[in-house]
């Protein structure tokens, strides 16, 4: 294999942090990925193995730890929604010890940054001893999960040095995206998004955003600079942009921070808003637009301080930050960012090491 790593992959260059330099690196990575996954006609190309193992199975299981799982959960959606595959999304030290009913003829996923996290190779050989297919999604060619898997798709975001992991997660959703649409393709389904051009579209959304940072500090200093906790809230895929938004808070500023499907509040974690609460809302998915506004309201009325980041054409008067707008599917991969500048602004303000959080590692061998 070829290791995709040259000297410049690797230095900090005029960028303060790693985690900074690798949220810039987004778009560029967006664009090595089109590249990659395309042939030379234009059209987007997936290994015909791995097509065929996709289409071979009945179900998948999504199997990762931290951001990477978050990532399986907006790629559940395109496998679902474009493959037409039923898919599971399982935390690998919980999949390891508590195995679910499997269906007759299951694929299992592994999504792994490093491709060497124990959690997720244990499961690799348990699913291998039973006789299952596996394909690896990882960053690093020849690592232990892409050996070890049947089949590997490489993310091309070049080395993630910083522990928080930003353009992973960004390259993971894509390149989900585009097996989806390729086995979609091959199964003669017919999906309503024009992949290749709704990414480039977010690349320059992505771009947009990161041009903005400075706005997005200054919200990180006024929302998140003093605060014991805060909120993310969104539903359906701003629910799971919302969970990868509090991960990236909490690891880096150490701020208790969580993520919740916006309806679920109510059920319980609506008592701990108190005057002041900072609540970053989601509202990039037009058909639940209306009832996550329902719930800002709710959260409002308890003394909430509502971070809201809509997407342009769902935005209302009030809203604190406007993303450029994007295919709904893929809003992720936009809002996204937004919230890992937040993290990363509300750390720096914190005085927190960023790229080296304390009790953390980038790649977790260990069990
Ligand atoms: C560690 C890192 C996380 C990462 C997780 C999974 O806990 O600190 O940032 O998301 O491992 O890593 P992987 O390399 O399997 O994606």
């Amino acid at each position: 294999y070829k290791a995709e790593i040259d000297a410049s992959d690797i230095e900090k260059g005029t960028y303060a942090h790693y985690m900074l330099k690798e949220i810039h690196e987004q778009p560029g990575v967006m664009r090595k990925i089109i590249q990659e996954y395309q042939d030379e006609k234009g059209e987007l190309k997936i290994d015909k193995d791995i097509v065929k193992a996709v289409r071979k199975a009945d179900r998948i299981y999504i199997v990762a730890c931290g951001t990477s799982y978050n990532a399986g959960l907006v790629g559940k959606e395109y496998l679902e929604k474009w493959a037409g595959v039923p898919t599971e999304v399982h935390v690998a030290s919980e999949f390891v010890y508590n195995m679910p009913l499997l269906s007759k003829k299951p694929l299992f996923i592994f999504i792994s940054q490093s491709g060497e996290t124990a959690d997720s190779r244990a499961v690799l050989v348990a699913i291998k001893e039973l006789g299952h297919t596996a394909l690896t999604i990882t960053n690093v060619p020849g690592s232990t999960l892409s050996r070890e898997a049947d089949h590997t798709l490489i993310l091309h975001a070049g080395p993630e040095i910083a522990v928080a992991s930003t353009k992973a997660y960004t390259a993971q959703i894509a390149v989900l995206a585009i097996l989806a649409q390729v086995v979609a393709k091959d199964a003669g389904i017919k999906v309503d998004v024009d992949l290749l051009p709704e990414l480039a579209k977010v690349t320059a959304a992505i771009t947009a955003v990161i041009d903005d940072a400075h706005t997005i500090e200054g919200f990180a200093t006024e929302f998140l600079e003093t605060t014991r906790n805060a909120f993310f809230i969104g539903r359906t895929m701003d629910y799971y942009v919302g969970v990868e938004g509090s991960l990236k808070l909490k690891e880096i500023s150490y701020i208790q921070a969580e993520g919740f499907a916006g309806g679920e509040l109510k059920h319980g974690t609506i008592a701990l808003i108190e005057d002041g609460t900072p609540v970053i809302a989601l509202a990039t998915q037009e058909s639940v637009n209306l009832s996550i506004r329902g719930n800002v309201k709710e959260v409002v009325a308890r003394g909430a301080k509502p971070l809201i980041v809509a997407m342009e054409g769902l935005e209302q008067d009030g809203d604190t930050y406007v993303i450029p707008q994007v295919h709904e599917m893929l809003a992720p991969l936009v809002s996204v960012v937004v919230t890992q500048l937040l993290a990363y602004y509300a750390a720096l303000h914190r005085g927190c090491d960023v790229d080296k959080p304390r009790n953390l590692a980038k790649s977790v061998t260990v069990e």
